[in-house]
């Protein structure tokens, strides 16, 4: 495989901050972060992600940029990614070899590592965000992750399939960390970590603490505790019941209240006397 991309890209040391943090929790975050790919500029961490997995890049393998230039979030819009105003990770996830789904005899079975996955990724972010920062971010159904119903963070999971086999899953968080001018589409609706805290924050320990809650979450997937995962979730997601929200379906939009998490992943929602089940797209708070 070409592992070492610096032939087709311009990949340079991390910064002093992120290489500190990730040596210091080398042993607590599993294959986790390396190799680690780093650049100044980039157009989307998620492709260059692809594009190493598709030469056989291992699971764990991490692309990291200090700024997007073709950033691109769920539901085919742009994710605004200026330099130093953020995380912009990507992450190599791989299937177990044999093709043994990590969701095997649960509800997800069907679904499983993508759908399950999106899930965990939220939160091992949620957690590694409160953990080495105090805010209490929440996730908003399915990944988002918000603090008093902003955007604090996205992640885009893109998976790449030969035939009916999953080969890889690209997750790709965007964490907004320093307050920048957003784009007049998204300035309502998005925050970022230092804003809500009003002091600096750590981004090097909070990408090694998200690669070591992301290789928790993967640990525990493999070992079928998807029932865990999908708890740690529901704590974490205050809004997945009890709440006002619209939804699209292809009658148009539609409104309801949340009322949890199914253990397929779905989000329960009731609706005119009757419980339905959102499994794609987005819910928008009213
Ligand atoms: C969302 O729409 O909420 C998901 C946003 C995901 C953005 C991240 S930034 C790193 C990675 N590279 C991309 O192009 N997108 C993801």
């Amino acid at each position: 495989m070409s592992s070492d991309p610096s032939d087709l890209f311009e990949a340079v040391d991390p910064p002093a901050d992120i290489a500190d943090a990730l040596a210091a929790s080398r042993g607590r975050r599993g294959a986790f972060g390396a190799p680690l790919f780093y650049f100044p500029t980039i157009g989307s961490t998620n492709d260059v992600a692809a594009r190493l997995a598709g030469g056989g890049a291992p699971e764990g393998t991490v692309v990291a940029a200090e700024a997007q230039t073709l950033g691109r979030g769920r539901l085919g819009r742009a994710w605004f990614s200026p330099p130093g105003a953020g995380l912009y990770v990507s992450v190599v996830i791989r299937p177990d070899a044999g093709g043994r789904a990590a969701t095997a005899g649960t509800a997800l079975a069907g679904s499983g590592l993508p759908a399950v996955l999106t899930l965990a990724s939220g939160v091992a972010l949620a957690e590694a965000i409160r953990e080495t920062t105090g805010l209490q971010a929440e996730i908003k159904w399915p990944n988002d992750l918000v603090f008093e119903r902003r955007k604090l963070a996205g992640i885009l999971a893109e998976a790449s399939a030969q035939g009916a086999e999953l080969e890889y899953i690209i997750l790709g968080f965007g964490v907004n960390i320093r307050p920048v001018a957003y784009p007049p589409d998204v300035a309502q609706r998005a925050t970022s970590i230092e804003a809500e805290l009003s002091r600096p924050i750590d981004r090097g320990l909070l990408l090694a603490k998200a690669l070591e809650q992301l290789s928790g979450c993967r640990e525990a997937l493999r070992r079928g505790d998807v029932g865990g995962v999908l708890d740690r979730w529901r704590r974490m997601s205050p809004s997945a019941v009890g709440a006002r929200v619209e939804w699209r379906t292809p009658g148009g939009a539609v409104r309801g209240r949340t009322a949890g998490l199914g253990e397929d992943g779905a989000l329960l929602v009731d609706r005119d006397g009757r419980r339905e089940r959102v499994v794609a797209g987005e819910i928008v708070w009213l």
